[in-house]
Parts: structure tokens; C-alpha cells; sequence
């Protein structure tokens, strides 16, 4: 699949990602992963078909030369990128108390800078594609988990899926924050029950990514998933008075929260 489109995934290497990467080579993507762990990288892109198909780049979220030798990586291989979904992240136990303060700082800057550096080194190619900016955030960055510093970057990835959203207006580049409850990954320390599956945050995730091989748009949902859909806001009276407002409201493209 020559032309296919490109799909970067960050967090790649385990879980969710590493699904998403799964499901979207399925749907015919080009895939792009990212993470740490090169030997699980390796091991993933081997599976999915080698470097026609996918490829396995070693990269640190936090760091911005990484972020930007990503997509570097992605346009020389494959000559363009279509999705950027930013998933890279992880936990710490809940209390003002636990873990250490070197813990909570990997993880603000995994979990929200590294996020936005993803976003920030693959938008100019995401603008030339008009493609899509998907973000891993949660359903507590949605409702607040007492003691737990975690759910306040989820807040964060919250606030960053509405704000490049609202830049994005008319540019043609979709937006998609995907917000898991439990999932069954290495993200636990211990298997928990009740958890769901990576495969149903994969497929969240590709649901709202059209696929290469079909016509499919993100026009309806169904299934398990609760779905709260940004439409566009009932226009206010001022709002209706502006035309600019309105014809950029116009060609906005969809965006979504899929809660999973
Ligand atoms: N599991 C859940 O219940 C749940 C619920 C809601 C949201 N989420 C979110 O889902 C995302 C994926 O988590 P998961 O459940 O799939 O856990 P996981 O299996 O532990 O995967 C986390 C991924 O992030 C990568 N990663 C961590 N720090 C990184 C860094 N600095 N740079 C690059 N990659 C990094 C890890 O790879 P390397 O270690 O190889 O770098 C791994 O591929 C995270 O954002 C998490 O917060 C998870």
C-alpha cells in the first residue's frame, strides 16, 4: 500500500497503543510507533509487516529533538503523516503523599508536555494532509480522582484536545480526545477486574479515524461506548451576527470525546 495513510502512535510499545497499532494496520494504515522500548517496538513493527508497513522509532515523549526526529522519521520513510494519535503516559498511586516527586514530575511532563510536543512537531505535516490529532486522555480527566495528581493531567490532556480543536477550526485537522476507564495493560501493577479490554480502546480509537480502505466517516456511534460528541454550540446572538464566526464555524471539521 504505497499511498496508504501514516499513523504515529506514541506509547506504542505496550497496551493501548500497541492495539491501536494492530487495529490500524488492519484498517490499511501505514503505521509509525513510538515509545521507549525499542526490542517491543522492533518486535511490533516485525509483526505488522516491516518498514513498508511499519515503522519503529525509539523515541522520549519529553523530549522535544525526539518529538521532532519522530515525524522526521515518519515523512522520510513515507512521505507524509495522516493521524498523530498521542497516547505515551502513565499513572502514579493516588494520595498527595505517594510516590516520589521525581515520579510526579515524569509524569507531567510524559503525560501533558509530552503530548503537546507530539502535537507541536506533527501539526505543520497533520495541516498539509488535513488529517487528525487523536490524544489518550481519561475518564478521570474528566471527574476528578481524590489524591490523585494523574487525574489532574488527564485535566490537562482534557483542556489540550478543546484548545487545538478550537485552533484548528476551518484547517481541515480533526480532533479526538479518546477517554478510557480501567484498561487491562501493563499501566496496572496488578490485574484488576471489571477492567476493559485494549482491543475496545483500539477500536474506539479507529472509529473516528477513516479508514484507507473504506469510505467511512465517524458520522455514528453505537455499541458500548457513551459518547458526549463537540458539536458545534448553539450559535448566540452575537455569534450569529458575525459571519466570520459563523463560516469558520461552518468548516470546522468534526471533533470528538469518545468515552470508552
Ligand atoms: N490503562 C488504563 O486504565 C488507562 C485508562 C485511561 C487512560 N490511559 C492512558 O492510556 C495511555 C496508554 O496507557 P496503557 O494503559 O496502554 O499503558 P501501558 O501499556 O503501560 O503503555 C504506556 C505506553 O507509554 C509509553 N511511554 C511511557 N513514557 C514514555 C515516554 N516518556 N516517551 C515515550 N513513550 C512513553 C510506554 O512505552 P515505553 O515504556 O517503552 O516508553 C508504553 O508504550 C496512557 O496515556 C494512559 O494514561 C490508560
Amino acid at each position: 500500500m504505497p499511498d496508504s495513510p501514516v499513523f504515529l502512535i506514541t506509547g506504542a510499545s505496550s497496551g493501548i497503543g500497541a492495539q491501536t497499532a494492530r487495529r490500524a494496520a488492519e484498517a490499511g494504515h501505514r503505521l509509525v510507533l513510538a515509545a521507549r522500548s525499542k526490542d517491543k517496538l522492533d518486535a511490533l513493527a516485525a509483526e505488522l509487516g516491516g518498514p513498508q508497513r511499519a515503522l519503529a522509532v525509539t523515541a522520549d515523549v519529553t523530549s522535544w529533538e525526539d518529538n521532532e526526529g519522530l515525524v522526521a522519521a515518519a515523512l522520510e520513510a513515507y512521505g507524509r503523516l495522516d493521524v498523530a494519535f498521542a497516547n505515551a503516559g502513565f499513572g502514579a498511586a493516588r494520595g498527595w503523599l505517594e510516590e516520589t516527586p521525581e515520579h510526579w514530575r515524569e509524569m507531567v511532563l510524559t503525560n501533558v508536555l509530552g503530548a503537546a510536543y507530539t502535537i507541536r512537531a506533527a501539526l505543520p505535516a497533520l495541516r498539509e494532509a488535513r488529517g487528525h490529532v487523536l490524544l489518550t486522555g481519561s475518564v478521570v480527566g474528566r471527574k476528578v480522582a481524590p489524591g490523585s495528581l494523574y487525574s489532574c493531567t488527564k485535566w490537562a490532556v482534557s483542556a489540550m484536545g478543546e484548545a487545538v480543536r478550537a485552533e484548528l477550526v476551518g484547517s481541515g485537522v480533526r480532533t479526538t480526545v479518546i477517554e478510557p476507564g480501567g484498561v487491562e495493560t501493563p499501566f496496572f501493577d496488578n490485574p484488576g477486574s471489571g477492567r476493559l479490554d485494549p482491543d475496545d480502546i483500539a477500536r474506539a480509537v479507529l472509529y473516528p479515524s477513516p479508514s484507507p480502505t473504506t469510505s467511512t466517516s465517524a458520522s455514528c456511534w453505537c455499541g458500548r461506548w457513551a459518547r458526549s460528541s463537540e458539536r458545534r454550540p448553539a450559535q448566540s446572538p452575537r455569534r450569529a451576527a458575525n459571519g466570520r464566526i459563523a463560516a469558520a464555524q461552518a468548516a470546522a471539521p468534526r471533533s470528538e470525546i469518545v468515552t470508552v
